[in-house]
């Protein structure tokens, strides 16, 4: 049974009329959007083989919301609902259970919780907020215990944690939220607990507070307008002299028509002592600046949602990287902006001019009067002057801003996390790699390239229901990133390098932490920046440069010769399905059919894949051909022979190994049934009998009213929308009577327009 011959012959065309048929009966794809931006390169769905993540859950516990790593880097400290934990982390997979300590609000705090009109199902219980390691044997930790804050001293024997006493816990007001919706920062700096909060129950008095240690509690005065009421803190840095706080609040300095929130960094000195008559157990060098994240012309991603400090490296200052949202959704989508502050710019704006505000007009100008030696808010020794004091009552505002361009802009995306590191290529170069936590639980892995922007290498959705990421915590020295959310914590190695089978792949990767080793032919992670015959490019991502001396010759030809060839044996009356596996978002893929063309009226691109109606002259070698970054490759090439007459094999492609492979036939309505090998006679008939019914229906309107038959000329002129298989190059199929084809799902048939709808949304 050879495959029909091509020609005029009847069931030759009726096959390709009912291949035509198959194609508009395949169910519209729908395209994976991701906004503007950076594509990440691919992308891992949750429990994806290949980036297996270790998952660590325990039951009973949930809202693993804080993240420590200890000073040896092994253990990591685990803040939860109600407990403590100490996982083991030196070993890689998941995360092992050292111990675990309860924490629970007293019944006393949960029964006045539940009486103040909290729920005793999600909010009166200790949600962990704080947990900071206070010296060689200590942890301090605060939570918001039913709307109570508390804080404790943790001992720790080993890195495994011992219980915590009754009576060693303490009042946390300003430490901890009440709240756990509300938002909050802290960190330990020489031994005092630096806190950025809400001070009270209804969550309307944010606090900058210093306690612990030997230095005097010092706090913001809740009677000075320093903070709006909203002010949310999401970050606090320390710097050399001074703590720089993160936050965002309501902005009172612009006149505008909506609640501007803007966002800000503030700075405090760590040897504030507060005034002596004046400002008593009060900042005296609290000041504050606009935070600006924004492309140029454009509305600013006004809302910081997390920093991080990148230390000096041996060409860069020290920099803090922050991300943030907008305010304003554009086209219904928010979108992220990633940006990096230089510590210089922000100390610069503090040493600037500040704002004051005109009592006559109530706005906020630049003040011009005469300045004071020493300078107000400036770290000087010694007690500062009442007149100095009576100042900084009412100039805290920077008349300057630090402003800075996005690194990247993501549309579709909200981050809520970021994680930061430098890593080395084989020359030794260091890159920028960033780890952005979604607020839909994926993780996107971003490198910053020499021009200040970032691209994405892959992402990795963690979490198999979309919730959002709470927390991130980068772990060196075991070479992974741990992330907090609801359910548990997961290890996300930096990289499986294995992923990118080819030298091609690996160096078109463009990450960091992969190279492509020419001996073992393994993409392999770089451990040591030494290994200078490894292979990478993370400057022009160049294949064809980097991957010369190996399978891909140092030719210039656009082609390079494939590695193995797949052998596909015709099945008669039947379609083939050629798949290609898309392993670059970044590449476009297109089919190339020896040096000839591709048969059009018998094959269809459709998901990527090619189907192939089998025909004479259909034989030969088809190649899937990828381009990225100025570069062609074949990923898969298929060599399609009828078992017959079997064709004589290209000379150009001798000595490439083969395997005869199977590969998926007719495949209709998007069935998982994909390697059942189906014949398409039976659905054949069904299709000639409807085309009979509707040859004849049409007969009997052309012959019963000729205004029918115009009518029907009409219709045959308006069919003709594709299925949005972008791909498929049907341009010239058949019109089709829709009504009859309208079994299926997929495609939707408009009654007053007859034609085949399609399903974009
Ligand atoms: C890395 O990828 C390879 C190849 O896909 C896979 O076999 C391996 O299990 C992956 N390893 C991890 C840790 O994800
Ligand atoms: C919360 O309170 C309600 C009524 O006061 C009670 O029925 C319920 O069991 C409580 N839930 C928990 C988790 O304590
Ligand atoms: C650590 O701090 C705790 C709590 O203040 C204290 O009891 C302990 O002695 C300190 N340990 C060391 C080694 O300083
Ligand atoms: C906490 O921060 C998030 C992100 O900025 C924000 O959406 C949320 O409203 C904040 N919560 C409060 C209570 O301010
Ligand atoms: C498209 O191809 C991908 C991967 O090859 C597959 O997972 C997906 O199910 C296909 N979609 C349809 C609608 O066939």
């Amino acid at each position: 049974m050879a495959p029909p011959a091509l020609g005029l012959d009847p069931w030759n065309l009726l096959g390709l009329f009912f291949f035509q048929v198959l194609l508009l009966l395949l169910p519209p794809l729908t395209a994976g959007g991701g906004g503007q931006g950076p594509v990440p390169r691919v992308r891992y769905n949750a429990g994806d083989p290949r980036r297996a993540l270790g998952f660590f859950q325990q039951s009973g516990l949930r809202d693993f919301d804080t993240l420590l790593l200890s000073g040896d880097g092994n253990t990591l400290y685990v803040g939860a609902r109600e407990a403590i934990l100490a996982l083991a982390i030196q070993d890689p997979g998941v995360p092992r259970l050292k111990n675990m300590i309860p924490w629970p609000a007293s019944e006393r705090k949960k029964r006045e919780c539940a009486l103040k009109k909290k729920s005793n199902e999600t909010q009166c219980f200790n949600f962990i907020r704080v947990l900071v390691s206070f010296n060689a044997t200590h942890l301090y930790a605060c939570g918001t215990f039913a709307f109570s804050p508390a804080c404790t001293f943790i001992e720790l024997r080993d890195s495994y944690l011992l219980p915590i006493l009754e009576e060693k816990v303490m009042e946390g007001k300003g430490q901890s939220p009440f709240d756990p919706a509300h938002n909050h920062t802290a960190v330990l700096v020489d031994g005092m607990l630096y806190s950025g909060t809400m001070n009270n129950f209804l969550g309307s008095e944010p606090i900058l507070m210093r306690t612990l240690g030997s230095q005097p509690v010092l706090k913001t005065d809740t009677f000075l307008p320093w903070l709006h009421a909203d002010a949310s803190f999401v970050a606090a840095i320390p710097s050399t002299q001074v703590v720089y706080f993160f936050f965002e609040e309501t902005a009172s300095e612009f006149d505008f028509f909506e609640k501007l929130r803007t966002s800000r960094v503030a700075q405090v000195c760590k040897n504030d002592v507060g005034g002596e008559k004046l400002l008593q157990r009060k900042w005296t060098t609290f000041l504050k600046a606009q935070l600006l994240c924004a492309q140029p012309g454009q509305l600013p991603f006004n809302i910081i949602r997390h920093a991080v400090l990148l230390p000096a490296g041996s060409s860069t200052g020290p920099r803090i990287y922050a991300v943030f949202t907008s305010q304003w959704q554009v086209g219904g989508t928010r979108s992220s902006a990633v940006c990096a502050f230089s510590l210089s710019d922000i100390e610069n704006v503090f040493k600037g001019k500040y704002k004051e505000l005109n009592k006559e007009t109530s706005r906020w100008t630049t003040y011009r009067g005469v300045e004071t030696n020493p300078r107000p808010g400036s770290c000087s020794v010694g007690p500062s002057s009442d007149k100095v004091l009576t100042f900084m009552k009412d100039h805290f505002l920077m008349d300057g801003q630090v402003v800075e361009t996005p690194l990247l802009v993501k549309s579709g995306v909200e981050y809520t996390q970021l994680a930061v590191e430098t890593a080395q290529d084989l020359d030794g170069h260091s890159h920028v790699v960033m780890y952005l936590g979604t607020s839909t639980g994926s993780l996107h892995k971003a490198v910053v390239s020499r021009d200040n922007r970032a691209y994405l290498v892959e992402e990795i959705q963690l979490f198999t229901d979309p919730e959002p990421v709470r927390n991130l915590q980068l772990a060196p020295s075991q070479g992974a990133v741990f992330v907090g959310f609801s359910g548990g914590v997961q290890r996300v190695p930096r990289a499986n390098c294995s992923v990118y089978e080819t030298c091609v792949d690996c160096v078109l990767a463009r990450d960091p932490h992969c190279a492509w080793n020419p001996e073992s032919r393994v993409c392999c992670l770089l451990s040591t920046p030494n290994l200078k015959h490894w292979k990478q490019d993370m400057e022009r991502g160049n294949p064809e440069w980097a991957c010369a001396k190996g399978p891909m010759g140092r030719s210039h030809r656009p082609q390079s010769r494939p590695q193995i060839i797949k052998e596909v044996l015709v099945v008669p009356n039947s379609i083939l399905e050629l798949p290609c596996p898309h392993l670059s978002a970044l590449a476009s893929y297109r089919w190339s059919h020896g040096t000839g063309k591709i048969p059009e009226a018998s094959s269809a691109v459709y998901n990527g894949s090619l189907l192939l109606l089998p025909q004479d002259g259909v034989g030969g070698l088809y190649q899937c051909i990828a381009t990225e970054n100025g570069f062609s490759y074949p990923v898969v090439s298929y060599w399609v022979d009828s078992q017959d007459q079997p064709l004589a094999m290209d000379p150009e492609l001798a000595g490439i190994p083969r395997e005869r492979v199977q590969v998926p036939l007719t495949r209709v309505g998007g069935g998982a049934a994909m390697a059942a090998q189906r014949s398409y006679w039976p659905h054949f008939l069904v299709v000639t009998i409807l085309l009979a019914l509707v040859l004849s229906g049409a007969l009997i309107i052309l012959l019963t009213a000729p205004l029918g038959a115009l009518r029907a000329r009409g219709k045959v002129q308006g069919c003709g929308t594709l299925p949005s298989g972008d791909k498929a190059p049907l341009s010239r199929q058949p019109c089709l009577e829709p009504q009859k084809e309208s079994r299926t799902s997929a495609t939707n048939v408009d009654a007053d327009n007859n034609h085949l709808g399609t399903d974009t949304a």
